[in-house]
């Protein structure tokens, strides 16, 4: 039986009762994944994963999705990416600047992430906190007549932060390789998503890669797109989580929209940051069985 807190913030929880270095049983399977899905992040706290291990736990939220930035992946390891502000002959070992700005994780892609899976093995003296905001609760505030408005608008995505395309400021996107410049396509995804597990009504991607609504002028949707952005982002719907070392977090991308602090570049090993990122698409394996039954 897992036992379950509330985080600080407004939205969250932390489970214990749970080791996640060991394969899942089906009931706590799905007891993990209803609780995550009616609370879109959670953290674990004092685990102790092998990679192999972090690895099996990541594939019961979904399909591994190896990340875009190819470059920022582990070696020999393709499904996991590094977030650190370690470098190496000059060059962070992971993402290191390119999350500090509101975001919904590879919505730039098709199928866009469902889940993002983290795990903390060195933390900074100071902290790191991460930013979440809720948009179902973003969505569920709407004025009726906001609602009816948007109810349908398909927006359009590609790789960058609408608010910041200079890739040499720290708030914009990770900057791209020559080779994956040439990989940049438009996706489109509904503004206004329902769940695919719950049935929810969220705000979808209204900040980061979303660049324009089909048939609305560019103006007009850069426009509209900025007000939801502002309204998703107000502090009543947004909570911030500082890892610990040993920490499992996962949050529901298509519910939430996310921001990293600006990190300095680690100095000496107190300053160090290193978290392991495993991104997937898709339903958990554990509905996708049930739909089947
Ligand atoms: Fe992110």
């Amino acid at each position: 039986m897992l036992s379950v807190q509330r985080l600080p913030g407004v939205f969250g929880v932390e489970i214990s009762g749970i080791d996640l270095s060991k394969p899942l049983d089906e009931v706590t399977e799905r007891e993990l994944f209803d609780l995550f899905h009616q609370h879109q992040l959670i953290v674990v706290k004092n685990q102790s994963l092998e990679f192999e291990e972090f690895d099996r736990l990541t594939k019961y939220f979904g399909r591994q999705d190896p990340h875009f930035l190819d470059h920022l992946r582990m070696r020999g390891h393709p499904a996991i990416l590094m977030l650190s502000n370690v470098f190496e002959n000059e060059k962070p070992i992971g993402v290191f600047e390119g999350a500090a700005f509101w975001h919904t994780d590879v919505a730039y892609r098709d199928p866009p992430n469902s889940a993002t899976i983290v795990y903390s093995l060195e933390r900074p003296r100071g902290g790191c906190p991460t930013h979440f905001a809720d948009m179902f609760a973003a969505y569920d505030a709407l004025p009726a007549a906001m609602k009816e408005r948007i109810e349908g608008m398909v927006v359009l995505h590609h790789y960058g932060n609408r608010a910041d395309m200079d890739e040499n400021s720290r708030t914009s996107a990770e900057r791209l390789t020559p080779e994956q410049k040439k990989r940049v396509t438009n996706v489109f995804h509904p503004l206004v998503q329902r769940h695919p597990v719950t049935g929810r009504k969220s705000l979808y991607g209204v900040a980061g890669s979303s660049f324009g609504i089909v048939g609305m002028p560019k103006d007009e949707a850069v426009e509209l797109l900025d007000e939801l952005k502002a309204h998703a982002t107000q502090a009543r719907f947004v909570t911030q989580y500082d890892y610990d070392i040993g920490d499992v977090a996962a949050w529901d991308t298509y519910s939430t929209l996310h921001m990293a602090t600006l990190q300095d570049r680690a100095t000496t090993p107190e300053t160090r940051r290193l978290l392991w990122r495993v991104s997937v698409t898709g339903k958990a394996p554990v509905y996708e069985r049930i739909d089947r039954r």
